[in-house]
């Protein structure tokens, strides 16, 4: 990742930039001060992993090197990470480096940065890690299976000099429908997850297992990188008495701040870091329980304090995470987008649910008592689209930009989900930052590379326009994607 237009004045001009720009080189690195390399193979095949506890259970999935999740990539930032992809599925994948700012052609976006990786065949992704964070890596063609079947990563980029805590602590969360003999149930692509919240699973994974305990001590401080790698579930997590604090939202430092409502709601695709004071009394058992579909709470894992304590006081070191080289959007200069999502079942609106497949278009039978908007509904059964962004609904690899963005400038995107559905909107190549809700300004103007947005709302985000090349953006609920739910911007 370049960003070689950057005057040092614009770069002086943004604070955060400035602070984070004395430590670390943001270009790419001469041979005399070259970044240390770092290698990393990566397999994806099919394999057995063990998801549940009974020892007799495997679940055939496809997975990186064999592992689900795959292997943690650790780097620091600065350093420059050289990743051979090997294919070893029976169709195409790609790799994407979910929130890492790379260079357009190492996105890994089938047809629009790169051919896909054929059966048998590899690709080379090389890019600097420029941001510190916690970010991740999964497929980019046919994600909502590919996910689906466990393929996916961490990918944590360290700080150059981290804050400090007792543990560092990565938990992949996934999601799993599976069936009574734990197999993966193959219903991938239907119709009804589609035109709904998406594939929600029967299981629920941390690190690729269903946890019963995690062993911590009383006085222990340990920073949470929390991973949402579900193609649809919606977390929303309680840790009970224990009082967590946000230091990081999609790999960015954010000002610490205690979540709103007291949950860690993560959307799919969406990272909170969290640092996590056990705060209970030894030999205690306190349950971290999932509550964000309300009357569907469950236990997720226990915090399984030991009997001794670690300390008897808490730590009292800082929280505060040093920003990323980020550039600050010029909010008097910016310019102005539009955006609406819309699509799916609508509130009151009456449908027989749609047999068949995504990608076969909507052949099945819509039956009686349909009422409500009639433009969409043509509209579907045209296309053969679900959702749609500004009206059209992505086919294939509909790969025409929707919207391009001056190059260098800022931009806001004034986003309107009109749908009844939760919607996580990812843009790729940039972070940005979170204005206002509802007309209202957030408290934080977080930088996400992903943001949840709830039905009705309206959402606008700002961030210069700053790395060239034809994005993506897109839900990240997959089945929402793969039904027509992205498109493409150029920075140009
Ligand atoms: Cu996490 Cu377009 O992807
Ligand atoms: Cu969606």
């Amino acid at each position: 990742f370049r960003l070689p237009t950057l005057t040092r004045r614009a770069f002086l001009a943004s604070s955060a930039a400035a602070a984070a720009g004395a430590m670390m080189p943001l270009h790419s690195p001469s041979p005399a001060q070259a970044a240390p390399l770092r290698e990393v193979t990566l397999r994806a095949a099919p394999g057995r992993v063990r998801l549940l506890p009974a020892a007799d259970a495997e679940t055939p999935a496809w997975s990186y090197n064999g592992s689900v999740p795959g292997p943690e990539i650790r780097v620091k930032q600065g350093e420059r990470l050289r990743i051979t992809v090997e294919n070893g599925l029976a169709e195409e994948t790609t790799v994407h480096w979910h929130g890492v700012r790379v260079p357009n052609a190492m996105d890994g976006v089938p047809y629009l940065t790169q051919p896909p990786i054929d059966a048998g065949k590899s690709f080379v992704y090389e890019y600097d890690a420029v941001d510190a964070g916690t970010f991740w890596y999964h497929p980019h063609q046919r994600s909502f299976e590919q996910v689906g079947r466990g393929l996916y990563g961490p990918l944590i980029i360290e700080e150059p000099e981290p804050i400090r805590v007792d543990r560092d602590v990565t938990w992949v969360l996934g999601d799993w429908r599976l069936t009574k003999s734990a197999e993966i149930s193959d219903d991938f692509g239907n119709m009804h997850d589609a035109m709904h919240g998406g594939r929600i699973g029967n299981t629920v994974t941390i690190n690729g297992h269903v946890p019963d305990a995690f062993a911590v001590r009383r006085g222990e401080r340990i920073r949470l990188r929390l991973i949402n790698a579900a193609n649809a579930r919606i977390f929303g997590l309680d840790f009970a008495d224990h009082k967590p604090i946000i230091a990081a939202l999609d790999g960015q430092p954010v000002e610490p701040h205690a979540p709103d409502g007291g949950l860690v709601v993560l959307g799919p695709a969406m990272r909170a870091d969290v640092i996590l004071d056990m705060t209970a009394a030894s030999g205690s058992r306190v349950s971290v329980t999932d509550r964000f579909y309300e009357g569907l709470e469950y236990r997720l894992v226990d915090l399984a304090y030991a009997d001794t304590p670690l300390r008897d006081k808490m730590p009292d070191w800082p929280v505060v995470l040093p920003p990323n080289p980020l550039r600050e959007p010029d909010m008097t200069a910016a310019i102005r987008h539009e955006v609406t999502f819309n699509g799916g079942m609508m509130g009151t609106m009456v449908m027989q649910e749609m047999g068949g497949s995504m990608g076969k278009g909507s052949s099945g039978g819509m039956g009686g008592g349909m009422m409500g908007n009639m433009g969409m509904m043509m509209d579907m059964m045209h296309t053969g689209g679900i959702w749609f962004i500004n009206g059209v609904a992505a086919e294939g690899h509909v790969m025409k930009p929707m919207l391009t963005l001056e190059r260098d400038r800022a931009h806001v995107i004034a986003m309107t989900n009109a749908t009844a559905w939760h919607h996580p909107i990812h843009l790729h190549g940039h972070s940005f930052r979170v204005l206002s809700r509802n007309g209202q300004p957030t408290r934080y103007r977080e930088w996400q590379d992903t943001v949840l947005m709830a039905p009705r709302e309206k959402v606008e985000i700002a961030f210069v326009a700053d790395n060239p090349g034809d994005w993506m953006i897109h839900c990240h609920i997959l089945e929402h994607q793969a039904a027509g739910m992205m498109g493409v911007f150029r920075v140009a």
